[in-house]
């Protein structure tokens, strides 16, 4: 039955895009159609019902501090600030006007209505003007969104046991999914307390999606396997049940499907040829053997690197508790496919589509790859891009650009808003030590280096 209404949907789907272009199309392979089923489910059809009603997103701008163009007579303005107050990117696909991450949520009887939030709110971003699915959102304050929709409906807030972000671009879904799973029971009925798991995870950056399909394993601590298909749904459990769950599967095999056709897009300004030749060098005898080679042929070894040697923050690798992974592994999401139990260190992640993935390391406490290669010039305290406009994109350092911060301004920011663009490196979780695999080079080294980095 399955298989059948696969081939159906790969005759359909090839049928569709046939129609486009006037000319009969060889049907798709089952990846593809699946991707494209996939792409389907996540960009256009959704899962979540509504959290927000309707005109929170119009009602939301009255609390903003300066006044906001009417939501009614100007939209396309109200979009933008909207998009720009809680660092959201255009939809590059069709959202009923709503910013990439935000949508229409889903009833049950199949009609949408209200506001909700999914995937892209988080791994959906843009640079230079251009929205990706995929690439992390490094502008998102989540707080601010989730806060402020919920004030717009006129609720009160739920109780904060745990930071959601300090600083825009940092989120916290790994103690957001481990509050959802501390509420049920291994049988995934629901709990009126949270189990005392003790985890305690820090806010982190987000990956970029089109690394999944390099990897073994996956997420920052390389403790899942990066097959693993019923791990990616875990935000459903704000509303799901077991049943619900376990009918869904088939739909998120085919955004997992979605998630492994995406290209990292290629770096847009011109690269030296002959340096970078020489960065190819320098990057096979210095990096190859964490970060895998890249290019026709290109091997990732997919390694996960001990604590001692990296020397990155430790928050995150600590604050996956032993009482969350057993619990976690107890349940239907590891049943096939369970986290390991040992704790090592951080995964050297892949490097392709590095030039649009700053900040870099797993917390985003490193602005540029020039001060990634030689730790000591790394900025304590910094400024977040405005936007992720390529006016502030720094094409020699390659990153974003900053200015550094003093510990006064850091303690009387101008407002709570201008507060979201500061990074703080001695906040739990952001710390920028560590991975000083770059230092030893000379400087002319390390800029034939960044000048490869930018062509993978
Ligand atoms: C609140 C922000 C947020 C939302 C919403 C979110 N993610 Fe993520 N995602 C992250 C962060 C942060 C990580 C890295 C987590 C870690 O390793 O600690 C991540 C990691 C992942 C990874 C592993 C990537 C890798 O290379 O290791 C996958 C796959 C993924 N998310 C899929 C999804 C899917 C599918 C959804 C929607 C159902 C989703 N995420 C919703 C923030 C988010
Ligand atoms: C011993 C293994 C190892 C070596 C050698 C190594 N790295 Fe890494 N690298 C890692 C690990 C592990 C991480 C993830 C650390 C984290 O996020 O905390 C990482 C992270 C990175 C990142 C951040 C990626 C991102 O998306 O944020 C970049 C860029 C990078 N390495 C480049 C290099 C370059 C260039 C070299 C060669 C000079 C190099 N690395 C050498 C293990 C290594």
């Amino acid at each position: 039955m399955v298989r059948t209404l696969g081939i159906w949907l790969t005759i359909m789907v090839a049928a569709a895009a046939a129609g486009r272009c006037g000319e009969p199309e060889p049907a798709l392979d089952p990846d593809r159609a699946a991707a494209e089923r996939g792409r389907h489910a996540l960009l256009i059809q959704g899962f979540l019902k509504p959290d927000w009603t309707e005109s929170a997103y119009r009602a939301v701008g009255s609390q903003w501090p300066t006044p906001a163009p009417d939501p009614e007579r100007d939209q396309a303005r109200y979009a933008e600030r909207f998009r720009e107050r809680y660092g959201l990117h255009p939809a590059p696909f069709p959202n009923d006007g709503l910013p990439m991450g935000l949508r229409r949520g889903r009833n049950p009887d199949g009609g949408k209505s209200g506001l909700q939030i999914d995937c892209l709110v988080c791994h959906g971003g843009s640079i230079g003007g251009k929205s990706y699915v995929g690439l992390g959102n490094t502008q998102l304050d989540l707080r601010a969104l989730l806060y402020d929709l919920t004030r717009a409906d006129g609720r009160r807030l739920p109780l904060s046991t745990f930071v959601l972000n300090t600083s825009r671009g940092t989120n916290n879904a790994g103690q957001i999914a481990a509050f959802l799973i501390s509420l049920r029971n291994p049988d995934l009925s629901i709990r009126r307390f949270p189990l005392p798991l003790g985890a305690d995870l820090p806010e982190c950056d987000t990956p970029a999606w089109w690394h999944l399909k390099r990897k073994r394993t996956m997420y920052y601590d390389g403790r899942t396997d990066a097959r693993s298909v019923r791990t990616n749904m875990q935000f459903l459990l704000g509303e799901k049940t077991l049943e619900e769950l376990k009918s869904l599967e088939p739909t998120f095999r085919d955004v997992r499907a979605f998630i492994l056709s995406l290209e990292p897009p290629r770096y847009p300004f011109a690269v030296n040829a002959e340096t970078s030749a020489r960065g190819k060098e320098v990057f096979a005898a210095n990096c190859a053997r964490c970060h895998g080679t890249y290019g026709p042929g290109g091997r990732y070894p997919s390694k996960i690197i001990p604590i001692d040697v990296v020397g990155t923050d430790r928050a995150r690798l600590l604050g996956l508790s032993d009482r969350l992974v057993a619990h976690f592994n107890s349940t239907w999401f590891a049943e096939p496919l369970p986290v390991q139990t040992e704790r090592t260190g951080y995964q050297a992640p892949p490097l392709d589509g590095l030039w649009a993935t700053a900040p870099y390391l797993h917390n985003g406490s490193v602005p540029t790859l020039h001060a990634l290669l030689d730790s000591k010039t790394r900025p304590a305290r910094f400024t977040r891009p405005r936007s992720t406009g390529f006016e502030h994109y720094d094409t020699h350092h390659v990153g974003w650009k900053y200015t550094e911060i003093g510990s006064e301004e850091l303690a009387r920011p101008r407002s709570a808003f201008e507060a979201g663009f500061y990074f703080d490196s001695s906040r739990r979780g952001l710390g920028n030590q560590g991975h000083t695999f770059g230092d030893h080079l000379t400087e002319a080294e390390r800029m034939d280096l960044i000048e490869y980095l930018k062509t993978l």
